[in-house]
């Protein structure tokens, strides 16, 4: 007999079916026992009265327990009116079980399924991830999760964009934040570096002809944690030649209305078009440049996007260092371009970038960049790089705008923030399957971990002590 997921036995009452998931409760009513079978669909009640079943079942529902995984075969029958459970979807019917088969005993997990997991030990919840996972918030959240990418997928392959995998494997890009490095093993003292963005890769992407790239692109970044940030996340990255930032703004404006109308139906856009602010104006007004714009910030299904505008192109380090504030790609704002060339007023300077704003986060950033080999070379300089520094490092950059670069730009998510926000969850860690504690560490897999020695030496590793 095929398997019948839980969902599809409501329209087989009468029939015989074949179900397999695990034990989500067992209630004992004299010699009757109810089980909540759990499976991808949901859940659905079943029925062991022992003269329904045959002898070699009864002998086991003595020994059932949650989480126990069970094949179950028996006729689907309707509830008495009395016994209708509207909580579930299947809760006009119940299986009447004629033979039970145990396919894997469990252990009594650490904590309840069964409940909110969010009060749970953090550590714990993190080391039985995969139990975890098991719990109905967290099944919901990554289908959610699943559904937004979708959804921006299909979008983005209507419009035209092809996803276009960049490597992992590279060459350090800056975006800010301390790198991830990989030793080589062929190449003894050479490093590879984890991409923080795949920002350089998109942008040869449009000197590749491309025109419009999108990955689903994990980055990886080595700074401190915080509620929205993980050393490993999610962008949906993108970059359009030929584009304003209007351009950007109006696709991406109309991209996030239609998840939100899609994947949570429920909630509630709070202006459209998106209001736009300068980051002038965003910080006098609110003092913040991912300000909160909702009008009810206790209602869990108001969204408030804002996109911020004119960024200062420049900021100066605590050290005193300067730094671009986005990354030094970003194109100047047209009226700041005589200055920028001079090299005058240099903090005042504003960049052609934006980000998007949402229930006070940041959850996109973008800008249009530099397309022309002279102008990039200028912002490198202002940034203190000589030009030994710029050739090795961004040598290719400069190269590849010599050979027909078309003006470009492009934008990025933060999709674990997307999806967090969708979910109102407070933490990025309720929306990555397998995301790392606030110090980096992965219980589940006890990453990191030391290496034997041979692993090592083959990496031309020393460790220092
Ligand atoms: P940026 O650095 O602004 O831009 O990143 C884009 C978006 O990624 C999210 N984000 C993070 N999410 C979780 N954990 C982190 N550590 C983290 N850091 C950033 C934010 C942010 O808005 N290459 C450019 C994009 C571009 O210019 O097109 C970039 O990476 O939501």
């Amino acid at each position: 007999m095929t398997r019948t997921i839980a969902k599809d036995t409501v329209s087989k009452s009468g029939e015989t079916v074949k179900l397999n998931g695990w034990v989500h409760a067992r209630r004992d009513m004299g010699k009757v026992t109810f089980l909540d079978l759990r499976d991808r669909s949901g859940l659905i009640q079943v029925v062991l009265v022992p003269s329904c079943l045959d002898e070699a079942s009864k002998d086991l529902v003595k020994d059932i327990r949650p989480e126990f995984v069970l094949e179950i075969e028996g006729e689907v029958k309707d509830r008495d009116e009395k016994t209708i459970n509207d909580n579930i979807e299947t809760g006009k019917i119940e299986v009447l079980a004629n033979t039970v088969v145990i396919q894997n005993p469990a252990k009594t997990p650490p904590f309840e399924i069964d409940k909110d997991t969010s009060v749970v030990n953090e550590e714990v919840r993190m080391k039985y991830r995969y139990l975890d996972l098991r719990s109905e918030r967290m099944q919901k959240n990554m289908r959610l999760r699943y559904n937004v990418n979708r959804i921006m997928r299909e979008f983005l392959h209507e419009e035209g964009f092809t996803e276009i995998e960049t490597p992992l494997l590279t060459k350090g890009t800056p975006e800010g934040a301390r790198e991830y490095i990989v030793p080589s093993r062929l190449h003894p003292g050479q490093f590879y570096v984890l991409p923080q963005s795949p920002q350089q890769f998109k942008q040869l992407s449009m000197v590749a002809g491309f025109e419009r790239y999108f990955q689903f692109a994990r980055c990886l970044r080595d700074e401190d944690q915080r509620g929205d940030r993980q050393p490993e996340f999610t962008q949906c990255d993108l970059e359009m030649s030929f584009v304003t930032r209007e351009d950007v703004m109006d696709l991406v404006s109309r991209l996030m209305e239609k998840v939100v109308k899609e994947a949570t139906p429920e909630k509630k856009i709070a202006q459209v078009p998106f209001p736009i602010l300068t980051y002038a104006e965003a910080m006098e007004k609110y003092g913040s440049d991912k300000p909160d714009l909702r009008k009810d910030k206790n209602d869990p299904n108001e969204i408030a996007f804002c996109w911020i505008v004119d960024f200062p192109m420049f900021e100066t380090l605590e050290d005193g260092t300067l730094q671009a504030m986005h990354h030094p790609f970003c194109s100047i704002h047209p009226e700041d371009k005589e200055k920028f060339m001079k090299g005058e007023d240099i903090m005042n300077i504003r960049a052609n970038a934006y980000d998007l704003a949402c229930n006070g986060y940041e959850i996109w950033g973008g800008s249009i960049r530099i397309h022309e080999r002279d102008v990039q070379n200028r912002v490198f300089e202002l940034l203190g790089l000589d030009s030994e520094l710029i050739q090795s490092k961004f040598g290719h950059m400069l190269e590849a705008f010599e050979y027909g670069a078309p003006p470009h730009g492009g934008i990025a998510s933060g999709q674990d923030r997307v999806v967090m926000v969708l979910a109102n969850e407070p933490n990025i860690r309720e929306v990555i399957p397998y995301p790392k504690d606030g110090n980096a560490k992965d219980h589940m897999m006890d990453a990191p971990s030391e290496l034997p020695d041979k692993a090592l030496r083959e990496a031309n590793i020393q460790i220092r002590k």
